[in-house]
């Protein structure tokens, strides 16, 4: 052995998610605004989302969601090397948001990087997690998807403000003797970079919804295919599926199309909005907290967003 040597694979031990307090209701927002109820709930799939108030950053909903992973793994602090942010809304880039999650996590001079694949950078981070406890460069990873999306739209755009909201995911990504995370399916449309732009640093994010809508109706369900295929899974043999939750349409159309007929499908964006990098971990967390998917099953994860980015991979249950 002359590089050195991981572990035989990855898997998850442990997710954990975390929203602020405060619910905004559709009619909370139809009352200061020419939007409604209707069509909010029938164009996205949006009940209410949760937003954070002016004390409360991204690097705190980090923490919250970073320490329920880390409490329900059964590892402590001490057992983590390396902690991945992906986040695409942080307010100060400088320092990163992963060193400053990690000490306040009491997690003592890990590697630590933030990750931007935006709505993607849940998968591309766990893909990255599990190839550092793979290669030797880590033995247990803090994987954490966080975004305070609030701060960078526009209150008063109605086609924004709908739909994007605040909150946190997490994973703990550890050794395994069998496989637990596939391989990612990822890549990215450049050629579609100003779908989706914050253009500058006074301005609020953009999105151009219809090109975002055709392009992940008719582009994703490919990529989701090819991550079972590379995982040697059968789409029939799906526990859940828990795409990014961008749009309660997109996620029902990418699901017929997948054909994963006995899986549980996360409709988290009813009750959540749109969190960008956190909306997968969340929704997983809370479908394991309901008791709707089991320890063991197998669920495919399939992240989408600005960039135009784009990553999907299977996972075993913890
Ligand atoms: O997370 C990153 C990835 N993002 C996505 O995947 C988003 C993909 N896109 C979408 O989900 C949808 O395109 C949206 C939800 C963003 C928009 O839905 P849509 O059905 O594509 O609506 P639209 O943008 O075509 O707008 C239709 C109409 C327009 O009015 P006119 O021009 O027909 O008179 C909009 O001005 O709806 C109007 N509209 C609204 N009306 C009431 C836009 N926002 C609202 C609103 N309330 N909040």
């Amino acid at each position: 052995m002359k590089l050195g040597q991981g572990a035989p694979a990855a898997r998850i031990l442990a997710f954990g998610g975390y929203q602020p307090a405060q619910i905004v209701t559709n009619h909370d927002l139809a009352a200061r605004l020419d939007t409604n109820d209707e069509w909010i709930q029938s164009r996205v799939g949006i009940k209410e989302r949760r937003v954070a108030g002016p004390q409360e950053s991204e690097i705190d909903l980090a923490v919250q969601a970073g320490g329920k992973a880390l409490a329900a793994s059964g590892l402590s602090s001490d057992d983590i090397d390396l902690v991945i942010v992906a986040t695409c809304t942080i307010e100060t880039p400088i320092p990163n948001a992963a060193g400053r999650v990690a000490h306040r996590l009491g997690i003592t001079a890990p590697g630590a990087f933030d990750l931007n694949a935006a709505c993607a950078g849940f998968c591309y981070a766990l893909a990255a997690a599990s190839d550092a406890v793979r290669s030797g460069s880590a033995t247990n990873v803090l994987v954490v998807g966080t975004e305070k999306l609030s701060q960078w739209v526009d209150s008063e755009d109605r086609s924004t403000v709908v739909i994007f909201a605040d909150g946190a995911g997490a994973a703990v990504v550890g050794p395994s003797d069998r496989p637990g995370i596939g391989p990612v399916a990822w890549g990215s449309a450049g050629d579609k970079a100003e779908a989706i732009m914050v253009k500058d640093r006074r301005s609020f994010l953009h999105q151009e919804g219809q090109t975002v809508f055709r392009w992940a109706t008719t582009a994703l369900h490919p990529v989701a295919k090819l991550a079972c295929e590379r995982a040697g899974v059968d789409p029939a043999d799906l526990a859940a599926f828990v795409p990014h939750q961008a749009n309660l349409r997109i996620v029902e159309a990418i699901a017929r199309k997948l054909g994963a007929d006995n899986a549980v499908v996360a409709r988290d964006i009813v009750l959540a909005g749109n969190t960008s990098a956190a909306s997968i971990p969340l929704a997983l967390s809370r479908m394991i907290e309901r008791g709707e998917v089991q320890s063991g099953g197998l669920a495919l994860l399939l992240g989408f967003g600005a960039g135009l980015t784009y990553a999907s991979q299977v996972i075993e249950i913890p």
